[in-house]
């Protein structure tokens, strides 16, 4: 067992070094300098003469041993990585995914230099959010694989609920929205052949203590924090594990009788469905109508003024509420 594991098992006692080498296998020189690297990492440990050590607090980091300590998942997250910087996440689990890395891996960091949006456009990552990325390999056709980013939005929106009490929408595609300001954004990524996704990475983005004035300012107005809206300080580790255990549960259900369901439940939750949207296609065509539901493969049904039924994937160009 680790220090740090030990001395969460010990809890609200104080363990003396001699107990706490022996629970880890170590010398009490090697344990006095596992202390002093976890409190450079953020975690508050006391220590009493005589008495030994406690731990009082842990940081608020997706440290895998974090995202580990209380998670209630078989496959999401039971590997881990933390980066203090990278360039995207999504680029990072790709290459882990394909060095072999199981199915649930996932990799966040607490900055990206080069994040990656949909359709090509940059992501900005003020510090305070929560941006990660998971391994995938589900047993989907790419043509199936529409309904994973709004099982992920479905799982981040409940996650968010369960944490905060903060109930977000989703915005279709994937979008999570509050109050119309975006608060999260996720971006699938597949390698694959036609008949056989094999790697698809799912990277999400989530602000969380922001303050307005951190976002750039072509963003201000339209991007929103928990912190935002709670006016207070929101731990991120425990949303994660929230994340993590939804997320497990909507996609291993899905992988075995279809999303279909869960599509109905994301419906429940949408800011889109009702309304009257504006979506632009890649080659700049337009098309206006009430949204009226998301089929089986996540597409957007809308009808238009003639009372034409359209189905539109999630690759629009733009999508404008009128
Ligand atoms: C969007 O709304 O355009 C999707 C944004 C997705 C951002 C996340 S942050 C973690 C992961 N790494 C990236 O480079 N992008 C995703």
């Amino acid at each position: 067992m680790d220090v740090l594991e030990a001395l969460r098992t010990g809890s609200n006692q104080y363990m003396s070094g001699e107990e706490l080498a022996r629970a880890a296998g170590m010398s009490r020189a090697a344990v006095w300098k596992r202390i002093e690297d976890l409190r450079e990492r953020g975690y508050i440990i006391d220590a009493r003469p005589h008495q030994g050590y406690r731990l009082l607090g842990v940081p608020d980091v997706p440290y895998p041993q974090e995202i580990l300590a209380g998670l209630q998942t078989k496959v999401f997250g039971r590997k881990a990585l933390f980066l203090r910087e990278t360039a995207s996440t999504n680029e990072d689990a790709k290459k882990l995914g394909a060095e072999g890395w199981p199915e649930g891996t996932i990799v966040a960091a607490e900055n990206q230099t080069a994040g990656r949006g949909r359709l090509g456009r940059a992501w900005m990552t003020p510090p305070g959010g929560l941006w990660f990325s998971m391994v995938t390999r589900p047993a989907l056709p790419l043509s199936g694989l529409g309904p994973l980013t709004i099982v992920a939005a479905l799982a981040l929106s409940r996650a968010v609920e369960s944490e905060t009490g903060v109930a977000p929408a989703i915005k279709w595609p994937n979008d999570l929205v509050v109050g119309g300001a975006k608060l999260s954004g996720i971006l699938a990524e597949t390698s694959g052949e036609l008949d056989r996704a094999v790697l698809t990475i799912i990277g999400v983005g989530l602000n969380v203590n922001q303050e307005a004035g951190d976002f750039p300012p072509a963003l201000r107005g339209k991007a929103v924090s928990l912190r935002m809206i709670l006016g207070r300080e929101v731990r991120r580790v425990p949303i994660l594990r929230a994340f993590l255990r939804e997320f497990e549960e909507l996609y291993l259900a899905g992988m075995r009788r279809g999303f279909e369901d869960m599509i109905g439940q994301a419906a429940v939750r949408s800011a889109t469905i009702g309304r009257r949207v504006r979506l632009t296609g890649a080659g700049g065509a337009a098309i206006e109508g009430r949204a009226v539901r998301m089929d089986s493969d996540g597409a957007l049904v809308i009808e238009t003024a003639d009372g034409q039924i359209r189905a539109l994937s999630g690759d629009v160009e733009e999508f404008a509420y009128v």
